[in-house]
């Protein structure tokens, strides 16, 4: 991108996660969208503490997090788990900084707004200091069902995700990799072998939804400004390294001219069309892996007028996490809500 270089400030920017495959694929993002970054500190466990790694930014070491020395960020981006997401946000919020966190501890919390900048950026306001990532599956989601949304009136959905192994961290490719190699290892990460295999249950709840499907469904009815929209959810983790994709069937109170709404996704922010199934040209996890956009494709009525089916492909790690995490910094910055001098009184 590069227009935020063109703002003249520069920030001090903390990772919390940066050994993880989010935060290394943040601190990627950060410098091929030239974000105007300072200083940037690493922070992951205390295992990782000292350790020297190899980033766009030259060599840094990974530093310890310290709760009673809170270091002077203007910006932190989080890519961990929840209880650290939950701990260290509220301290690095308290301390002036503004937080960027991916995990789902702030997701439905009111304070923090939940942004993908294609869609909802007008939510953010100059306040907020904490600010929510959603699910990799429903970024690329409602990035497609937006624009439908504000031309046909989305009256609800239909979606099965197919999601890689990158989705539950470095854990997941390493599993995936051992079981490849080794048709006896046993399963480490997920409740069964993911190689040669599919699971149709992702994050544990108890409602008969998995955690996964849950997520989707509440993220993208608060994401829309949709509370009652019908969805229906499945979510299946298949043997795929990097790349998340969705079937969706929506159905819209206005009836769906379907060459216009070819138009209204190929015109979408943040999305590209690859559409022409019969020259087998359609998304798919290994021509999303590595990019920034959404990629829609297999677009066709559904059943009657008022609907329409289509395919979804992303990054994960990109789109449905760094990027759009990145993405959000960068909305700030244009809004000038960053770039201030550091605010330590926010109670
Ligand atoms: N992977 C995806 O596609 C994806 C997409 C959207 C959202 N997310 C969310 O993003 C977050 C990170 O996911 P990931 O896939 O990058 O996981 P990951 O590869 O397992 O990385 C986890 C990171 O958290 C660090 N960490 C663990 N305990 C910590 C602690 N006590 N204090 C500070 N850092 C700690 C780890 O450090 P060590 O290396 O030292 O253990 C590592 O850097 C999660 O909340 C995940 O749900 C992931």
């Amino acid at each position: 991108m590069g227009d935020v270089a063109k703002i003249g400030v520069r920030l001090n920017v903390g990772i919390i996660g940066a050994t993880g495959i989010v935060g290394k694929t943040l601190v990627r993002v950060l410098r091929e969208r030239e974000f105007p970054v300072s200083d940037l500190h690493l922070y992951a466990s205390p295992e990782s503490e000292g350790k020297w790694v190899e980033t766009p930014f030259g060599q840094l070491c990974i530093e310890r997090l310290n709760k009673r020395k809170i270091p002077n960020h203007e910006l932190v981006f989080i890519a961990a788990d929840n209880d650290t997401a939950r701990f260290w946000g509220i301290r690095f919020a308290h301390r002036g900084a503004i937080v960027i966190d991916k995990s789902s501890y702030f997701r439905n919390k009111a304070y923090a707004p939940l942004v993908v900048p294609e869609v909802n950026a007008d939510v953010l306001d100059n306040h907020h200091r904490i600010i929510a990532n959603p699910n990799c599956t429903t970024i690329p989601l409602v990035t497609a069902l937006s624009p439908l949304n504000g031309a046909y009136k989305l009256k609800g959905f239909t979606a099965v995700s197919f999601q890689s192994v990158s989705g539950a961290g470095k854990d997941g490719m390493i599993a995936l990799g051992r079981e490849l190699e080794d048709d006896n290892a046993e399963p480490t990460t997920f409740p069964h072998r993911i190689a040669y295999n599919v699971i149709p249950w992702i994050g544990s709840n108890s409602s008969g939804f998995s955690g996964e499907e849950k997520k989707m469904i509440n993220e993208t009815r608060r994401i829309l400004a949709l509370p009652r929209l019908p969805i229906r959810a499945t979510s299946v983790r298949v043997p795929v390294l990097i790349g998340h994709s969705l079937a969706v069937h929506a159905d819209f109170k206005l009836s769906v001219n379907i060459k216009r709404a070819r138009e209204i996704l190929d015109e979408a922010p943040g999305v590209t069309l690859i559409d022409d199934p019969e020259n087998n040209q359609y998304p798919m996890p290994l021509n999303a892996a590595g990019r920034d956009d959404v990629l829609i494709g297999r677009i066709r009525r559904d059943r009657g007028r008022h609907s329409l089916a289509f395919w979804i492909s992303a990054d994960n790690l990109r789109k449905g996490a760094a990027t759009n995490a990145v993405q959000i910094a960068e909305v700030l910055l244009a809004n000038k809500a960053l770039g201030k001098p550091l605010d330590n009184s926010i109670p």
